[in-house]
């Protein structure tokens, strides 16, 4: 598709729709006080505020058919937006760290105006970004007095493009990023992508794959850099930093050294060359993500050192220009025997971090999958979470939906991140906080040691940390597959600039931005959204166990596919029962992981929450759950609820037909149709499997095969 035919779509525009909204009651007030913007003298008119200055003119002029002028002093006109960057010294905006914004409604003899303060620049472009949501969402202009700011400082995605242009885990069609193995020459794509991202918050992104192959390991080289300043030119321009996936034997692969040991001189003088190299071409270069000893990728392991010797090496090459390493923990071994039931995958990250805590140097942050396996419908939050006390870190979640319908069955991960941003560690409480000349944390605050106060950067002493999350996004007109898992990029950015706001909040305001204020629409959206993680849930595997997919693809059910596989990946099922024994008194031990009381709770069959049942426990299939139903009649029960309730999806969108756009009704009543068949092929594929494993058969004489 062209792209002007692109933009003229209502798939491609996502929640920046911009309609029309002059008939909304607030428009006429919006349409006084936005004719003109007063520029405070000392902003530049390029870079981020000239994108926040032609981003308002443009949302503006789309929805209440005028265009802001400019001026450079106060109008004459008695209504304007005044914009303007905090000074360091004005005592009302000292508040204001660098992203945050103030936007007022305010009204003298003089007349009335809007004013936005920034912290920074991006502080006015998040403040515009805000301002054209209160105008779509149709929010009395004359009621505006917030100040808002983001609760984490790295707020990231992940792209997992590769140079070929396909994309790992990508179910949205091909990059946007590459193809052919060279970088996509005409922007347009990328820019609109950078939109998109800014006006939710986000403000870093590394643009490949973390499995880095043999092309991307030459993106630090001086041959691919200038391609790579590129695309970090044009994200600067939102207020976004770049970042790389490198690979850790680079130095073997393009530096032309026979090691990639990080304790050897030559290769850390390599990789000091490189990081120079990198920051000639972009001054501002965010840093190295790396994946390293996972999955087959090189690391520090094969020289018998251990992983703060190879993140520190990277850190100190980038430490004299500002730039950061960002050092994944998805370290397992993938290589396990399944007759072996002592190695546990779940405990690997925590057994290979906890003793390094403390020994990573300022510029490294530790990425840390949000639970201890892979980003399951139902994991438990990883324990390196308050167990990690003295170490950078940041959470990673999954947007794009490997393990959640890829795309194709609706499933809004709003509700689940939010619960894993607010589980309470129950990790002991640090002194007061202390603050460095600069006002940054060095010491953590006594707040509640949740999640989302731990990457939040309060609890503990840390000079970084924040958020990732895979990208869900790829060259397909509606961006995401499904036009519905748009919900899930916003909602991502929305919650980790605010992880306070609900999952409905979030859902509401992204089903106005989408589709408009027409309340039916809204409420209908709304209601399938918050259902579906949990419908999701109810046909696929049960009561946390995990997998049971199809090896590779990772889509459809395959009850036995990990079950004899080297992955660490299993349910142990047998005639008797199911699940995985991560008690300390006779499983892995995995549940001592945790601080008490977390750690009791787990261990405890009583205790364990049904939902992570079989994550902790090999139960029979009698066993009583707290909903007083036994695990097979549960399995049962649920698979046949859930396809049901996924058929029910369907039969409701259909009800929306007429009332949103045909392009949108009809590529989301072609995936939810194609969900209702599939969760169909999982209730029995499942049922099938237990009423054949356990012999026990439905108490409701249901067809099971
Ligand atoms: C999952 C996923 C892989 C990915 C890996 C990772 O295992 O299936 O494709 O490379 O996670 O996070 O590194």
């Amino acid at each position: 598709m062209k792209h002007s035919e692109l933009e003229a779509s209502a798939l491609y525009r996502a929640w920046l729709q911009y309609d029309n909204v002059e008939h909304l009651a607030a428009s006429t007030q919006y349409k006084q006080l936005l004719g003109q913007i007063v520029m405070s003298g000392d902003m530049s008119r390029s870079g981020i505020s000239g994108t926040a200055v032609a981003e308002l003119q443009q949302g503006v002029r789309s929805m209440l058919g005028l265009t802001p002028r400019v001026a450079p002093k106060l109008p004459s006109t008695s209504a304007y937006l005044s914009i303007s960057v905090a000074a360091q010294d004005d005592s009302r905006h000292s508040q204001l760290h660098g992203e945050a914004f103030t936007l007022q409604y305010a009204t003298d003899n003089e007349g009335q105006r809007l004013v936005l303060v920034g912290g920074s620049e991006s502080g006015v472009l998040y403040g515009v970004f805000y301002l054209l949501r209160c105008i779509s969402l149709g929010i009395d202009p004359q009621k505006l007095d917030v100040a808002e700011y983001p609760r984490n400082e790295l707020r990231m995605i992940n792209q997992w493009d590769n140079a070929d242009g396909s994309i790992e885990r990508g179910y949205a069609g091909n990059s946007i990023f590459y193809r052919d193995g060279k970088f996509i020459a005409d922007q347009q794509r990328l820019k609109d992508y950078a939109r998109l991202l800014a006006s939710v918050g986000i403000n870093a992104i590394s643009i490949n794959n973390v499995n880095v192959h043999e092309i991307e390991t030459q993106f630090i080289t001086v041959e691919l850099l200038p391609d790579v300043a590129r695309v970090a030119d044009l994200f600067r321009e939102y207020g976004i930093k770049l970042f790389l996936s490198v690979n850790f034997a680079a130095p073997l692969a393009v530096g032309g050294l026979a090691t990639a040991d990080p304790l050897d001189e030559d290769v850390q003088r390599w990789w000091r060359d490189t990081s120079s190299l990198v920051y000639k071409y972009i001054p501002d270069f965010g840093g190295f993500l790396v994946k390293a000893d996972s999955e087959h990728r090189p690391g520090p392991f094969a020289y018998g050192r251990d992983h703060a010797d190879g993140a520190n090496m990277l850190a100190r090459a980038l430490e004299p220009h500002g730039g950061l390493v960002i050092w994944r923990c998805f370290v397992y071994n993938c290589m396990q025997d399944w007759r072996d039931r002592s190695t546990d995958r779940a405990r690997a990250a925590y057994d290979h971090f906890m003793p390094l805590d403390g020994k990573f140097l300022d510029n490294v942050i530790l990425q840390i999958k949000n639970g201890p396996m892979d980003f399951q419908v139902r994991e438990p939050v990883s324990p390196l979470f308050g167990g990690l006390q003295s170490t950078n870190q940041m959470i990673e979640f999954q947007v794009t939906q490997e393990y959640t319908g890829q795309q194709r069955h609706l499933c809004y991960l709003v509700p689940q991140w939010k619960e894993v941003m607010d589980f309470n560690t129950f990790a002991p409480r640090m002194q007061e906080a202390e603050t460095d000349s600069i006002g940054k944390k060095t010491k953590g605050t006594a707040t509640e040691p949740r999640v989302k106060s731990i990457v939040g950067g309060s609890h503990f002493p840390m000079k970084h940390s924040g958020v990732a999350a895979v990208s869900n996004i790829g060259d397909d007109a509606n961006w995401t597959g499904h036009t519905l898992a748009q919900v899930n990029l916003y909602g991502y950015g929305r919650l980790i600039w605010n992880p306070d706001l609900s999952a409905a909040e979030i859902a509401e305001e992204w089903a106005k931005l989408t589709f408009g204020s027409d309340s039916l629409v809204v409420e209908t959206v709304c209601s399938m959204l918050l259902k579906s993680w949990e419908i999701y849930e109810s046909y696929t595997a049960p009561l946390g166990v995990g997998w049971m997919v199809t090896p590779h693809y990772h889509y459809g059910p395959d009850v036995d596919g990990y079950e004899y596989s080297r992955w660490g990946t299993y349910h142990f099922a047998d005639r008797d029962g199911i699940g995985v024994d991560r008690t300390a008194a006779t499983g892995t031990g995995y549940a001592a992981q945790y601080f008490p009381p977390n750690a009791e709770m787990y261990e405890s069959l009583d205790k364990c929450p049904d939902e992570l049942l079989l994550f902790f426990h090999h139960v029979p299939y009698s066993h009583v759950l707290k909903s007083g139903k036994t695990v097979i009649q549960h399995i049962y029960d649920t698979r046949f609820a859930g396809a049901e309730e996924a058929e029910r999806l369907l039969v409701v969108w259909k009800g929306m037909e007429g009332k949103v756009d045909e392009s949108r009704y009809e590529q989301v009543a072609a995936r939810l149709s194609e969900q209702a068949e599939h969760a169909r092929h999982w209730r029995d594929v499942i049922n099938t499997y237990f009423y054949r494993k356990s012999g026990v058969p439905d108490e409701h004489g249901r067809t099971i095969y």
